[in-house]
């Protein structure tokens, strides 16, 4: 095992042009402006409107920008991974569809299905590939076209997603960087959050078509009670294995699935809501998205040190955080 840690040297991301708001929806399906945003802090997503484009389009995208901040060129990354619930198929892997797009010619690649918990747990690997000494560069994506799987009649969900891409590359440290993380798994057979069809249990007939069951389903008050206890509870975990009080985080960078559950995490943290990412309003939850797509927007704020908690949860049910010290130099 070497001594070796990973850090982010890059940090790139992709967002539609298309701003589908609070508005709009109120004309698609019973709802109203003021409880989306009461419940859930949504004021607009972005949508993927172009039929010839899917998620490795935006993260292709996101994966450039990433490659160019750290001014690392493709044919340097060792390693792929694509963090989605919505592939473009269910092979070829997107990460393979990006490795060939951005001419990472001595890359292999492979997606990471945990939901809104795919980018810590993508990121968690590829940080333990630079651990272990055999990789030195690593791009890691978290990217959803979830409009796919949204089903625009149903008002319990369409008003939530978005599309998106964030990615950052990895690279090897002897200072500071990803230091420690803590991730979970619960198998839920309940399937409290799933996309009923498509796999092998339900694959397509005429008859998942007509009862909606390609599109995703969710019961959002089991999984809100769950993602409001796992979420804080993880980020209590790493502070605590890692010593660290309220005072030492300067960022917390949550999964953004509901604002009243990021808010949650900050109060049982002891957290000012000014060191708390949020950025729900403008993109909605963009699955394995979210997290990358915080570290882009905040990137410009962080400074060399600064104690940095990324938390998520979502289906499978997964949830994890990781710490990492924040170097980018
Ligand atoms: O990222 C992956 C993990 N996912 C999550 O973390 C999401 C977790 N869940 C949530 O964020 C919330 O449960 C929701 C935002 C999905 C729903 O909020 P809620 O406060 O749990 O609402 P509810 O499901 O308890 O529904 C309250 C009422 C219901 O009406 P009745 O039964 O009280 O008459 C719903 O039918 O609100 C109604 N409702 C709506 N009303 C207007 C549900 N959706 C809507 C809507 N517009 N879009």
């Amino acid at each position: 095992m070497s001594s070796k840690r990973a850090k982010i040297s890059g940090v790139g991301h992709y967002l539609p042009d298309y701003v589908l708001t609070n508005a709009e929806l109120e004309t698609m399906v019973d709802t109203n402006d003021e409880w989306i945003r009461t419940r859930t802090g949504i004021s607009e997503r972005r949508i993927l409107k172009d039929p010839d484009k899917a998620t490795s389009f935006m993260a292709t995208e996101a994966a450039k920008e990433a490659l160019e901040d750290a001014g690392v060129k493709a044919e340097e990354i060792d390693a792929v991974i694509v963090a989605t619930v919505t592939p473009d198929y269910f092979f070829p892997a997107t990460a393979a569809l990006v490795q060939k797009r951005i001419g990472a010619e001595n890359a292999y690649g492979y997606d990471m299905s945990a939901a809104c918990s795919g980018f810590v747990y993508a990121l968690t690997e590829g940080a333990m590939m630079i651990e272990s000494g055999r990789m030195k560069k690593v791009l890691v994506i978290g990217a959803d076209k979830m409009s796919s799987i949204v089903d625009f009649t149903d008002r319990t969900t369409c008003i939530l997603f978005g599309d998106g891409a964030g990615a950052v590359v990895l690279e090897e440290t002897d200072e500071n960087g990803i230091i420690d993380f803590v991730q979970h798994t619960d198998g839920d057979e309940d399937c409290s959050l799933y996309q009923p069809a498509g796999g092998s249990m339900n694959p397509a007939t005429a008859e998942t078509v007509e009862s909606k069951m390609h599109y995703l389903r969710q019961d959002g008050r089991v999984v809100f009670k769950k993602a409001t206890e796992g979420m804080a509870d993880v980020s209590l975990e790493i502070m605590e294995r890692n010593n660290l009080t309220s005072d030492d985080v300067a960022w917390l960078v949550p999964h953004q699935a509901n604002l009243r559950i990021i808010q949650a995490t900050a109060r049982r943290m002891e957290l000012d809501e000014e060191k708390v990412m949020i950025n729900i309003d403008k993109y909605g939850n963009t699955t394995a998205a979210t997290i990358p797509l915080c570290l882009y927007d905040w990137k410009d704020r962080l400074k060399e040190g600064d104690n940095i908690i990324l938390a998520a949860f979502g289906g499978g049910l997964t949830w994890g955080a990781i710490y990492l010290k924040w170097s980018k130099s």
